[in-house]
């Protein structure tokens, strides 16, 4: 959602502002904006749509003077429609501030009324304009800035990350977190802050986290930072491992297909030091994984949103396959609303791959208030969810620019089945996966291949089906929440109707939707024992029916081969491995489909990479 960038230093302000605002694009935007000083004035330029939107408005008048501090801001309409003068940043009355926000304010309107009674004028429909302007209702008053700025946070209730400058103090900018991820980049005279890791790289890997309530006061040669009692803080900058070219397209079309395609790197990096290559044993031990933070679990509950959620329900097999403790899945934007029945023997696990995904923080809270233990699988280093569990177990996928997930996905079920793999040998003593272990050592250049191979077949499939409207995914057992990747994938970047659903439940009512133009793409492995059995059962009941089929099958399936329209392969692998290979042809199909329909692939339409509000 939202982004922002803000700089103070030397370095010639627009150019910066706007590589940092090119580089938080995918996280989902309507509209951008920037600010600096010109002439000791305030300059915003702002519009609606895309940074080359900006850019033609900066460069039409191209400023003669622009200096830091500056601040630069991508919008994600929730107040106000998308347009120019909701874009941020805002103004106070006078002109002497701007502010750039990412979040909600949820009391906003009772604070506009109060403002407007005192004679406020407002120019956007936002809920963000009151925040500049209550800052500048407390200089009125005769506080101090820094002052106003602490006062001004007290009155708001929400969600935010701001940041704002003031044209009688351009030695620092002001920024301040509560519930919306905010990092502060650490320079040589110079820092910067961020809504997010990527628009740091080009400029520095040193970061600053900052937690709900903390306040900081960027300078140019020094950051202040303070808790929300205003005690001044110490804070540790971290050393951020992502390069630059990771977050670059690297000669690919999309961040997306460069992403499907880094997969096999990123399980290399994943599995890094967590195998001991000579007795094939797993350790997450140094990571706070030991046997006091589980001994006594009776019940875990797995708790994530969209393409994290189906990674939680892939780990519900894994897990009651190999450890007898039950476990549940939930969508985070249920959970927290319900009343799951937690105590201390409960494990919370929170997926994420952002580690800032609002639904999957509150419900990491509620169940950390509940006494249950919490676990989480990210992939942001400090992000919020990471910072607030017992114990967080990394996906080492590296940045996820694309707003569709893909190699997060492959990447956490990866995790899980460490997971299962080492908990079964901690809780119970068994050793029995040696032999899996190994395998999975080996599963990143095995599916290097299997990506090579099958591209060109997805090509002639994407050819023949990108100009359907509807679309059912069918697995059972471990590959049933594949099928709901799928289905999600293809909907969110190609804009085409799909379902998944479990195959068993197709008589129960979706079977009516099988016609000759709705193609089923039906999942099965050999390696799922009678199940594979029973969806070529169910195959067969669509075939029947005129419905055609495109199957992602185990090798040599030939009762599969026969009634599929087309079909693509997967080499035989361990139970446990067939998320991993089932779902990359799912990645490519919508991928390919997208590309053919001329679909903005990394940015798809409404939808933002982080999701920070609810
Ligand atoms: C789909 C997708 C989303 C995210 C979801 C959760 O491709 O990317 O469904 O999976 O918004 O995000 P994280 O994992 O960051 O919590």
């Amino acid at each position: 959602m939202c982004g922002i960038i803000g700089y103070i230093g030397k370095r010639q302000i627009i150019p910066v502002l706007l590589e940092g605002l090119r580089r938080l694009e995918y996280r989902g935007y309507d509209s951008a904006g920037i600010v600096f000083l010109e002439k000791n004035k305030i300059k915003v330029i702002k519009t609606k749509g895309r940074i080359f939107n900006l850019e033609e408005k900066i460069f039409k008048k191209p400023p003669l003077e622009a200096k830091a501090p500056g601040l630069g801001h991508t919008r994600w309409a929730t107040h106000g429609e998308p347009s120019d003068e909701n874009a941020h940043p805002h103004m106070d009355c006078k002109e002497e501030l701007s502010l750039v926000h990412n979040g909600i304010i949820e009391n906003y309107y009772e604070l506009k009324q109060k403002l407007l009674k005192k004679g406020h004028r407002f120019c956007s429909a936002t809920d963000t304009e009151v925040i500049v302007h209550l800052v500048e209702d407390y200089l009125n008053e005769g506080l101090n800035i820094k002052e106003a700025f602490f006062r001004t946070l007290k009155d708001l209730k929400g969600s935010f990350a701001i940041a704002l400058i003031y044209k009688k103090h351009p030695e620092f900018i002001l920024v301040a977190r509560n519930q919306s991820p905010v990092v502060l980049g650490v320079g040589e005279e110079e820092n910067f802050v961020a809504s997010d890791i990527p628009a740091l790289l080009p400029f520095t890997k040193k970061v600053v986290f900052l937690n709900d309530g903390e306040v900081a006061i960027l300078y140019k040669d020094k950051i202040e930072v303070y808790d929300s009692k205003k005690n001044k803080i110490e804070k540790e900058p971290v050393l951020i491992s992502w390069d630059l070219a990771s977050a670059e397209k690297g000669g690919y079309a999309h961040f997306m297909l460069k992403e499907i395609c880094e997969q096999p790197e990123a399980i290399k990096h994943t599995l890094l030091g967590r195998i001991n290559l000579d007795n094939k044993e797993i350790d997450f031990s140094k990571e706070g994984l030991v046997k006091e933070f589980l001994e006594d679990v009776q019940k875990v509950f797995i708790v994530a949103c969209g393409t994290s959620y189906h990674a939680g329900l892939v780990a519900k097999y894994l897990i009651e396959r190999h450890l007898e403790i039950p476990v549940e899945v939930d969508l985070a934007s249920e959970f927290r609303y319900r009343n799951p029945l937690i105590n201390s023997k409960t494990l919370f696990i929170g997926v994420s791959q952002s580690g800032e995904t609002a639904d999957t923080l509150a419900s990491l809270r509620l169940a950390k208030e509940k006494g249950a233990k919490i676990l989480s699988i990210c992939n942001v280093l400090g992000s919020t969810i990471a910072r607030e569990s017992g114990v967080v177990l990394y996906t080492q996928a590296g940045p996820e620019i694309s707003v569709a997930s893909t190699k997060a996905f492959t990447t956490q079920v990866l995790v899980f089945i460490l997971l299962a793999f080492y908990l079964k040998k901690m809780l119970y003593g068994k050793d029995e996966d040696k032999e899996k272990v190994d395998a999975l050592i080996k599963i990143s250049n095995q599916l290097d291949n299997f990506i090579e191979k099958i591209r060109p077949k997805i090509k002639e499939i994407s050819e023949k089906w990108h100009n359907i409207s509807n679309c059912l995914y069918l697995g059972r057992n471990i590959l049933f929440p594949i099928a709901l990747e799928g289905a999600l994938k293809l909907k969110e970047i190609a804009y085409i109707h799909a379902e998944g659903y479990a195959a068993g439940e197709m008589k129960h009512g979706p079977i009516a939707l099988i016609e000759e133009n709705v193609p089923s793409i039906i999942l099965a492995a050999k390696e799922t024992g009678i199940v594979y059995e029973k969806t070529l059962s169910n195959a067969e009941e669509v075939k029947s029916r005129r419905g055609p089929i495109i199957s992602i099958i185990s090798e040599n399936s030939e009762e599969f081969k026969k009634i599929s329209y087309d079909y693509i392969e997967v080499p035989l692998t361990f139970y446990e491995f067939l998320p991993i290979f089932y779902v990359v042809p799912l990645q490519l199909l919508a991928y390919e489909i997208a590309a053919l329909r001329g679909c903005d692939i990394d940015k798809p339409r409404n939808l933002a990479k982080s999701v920070t509000v609810e």
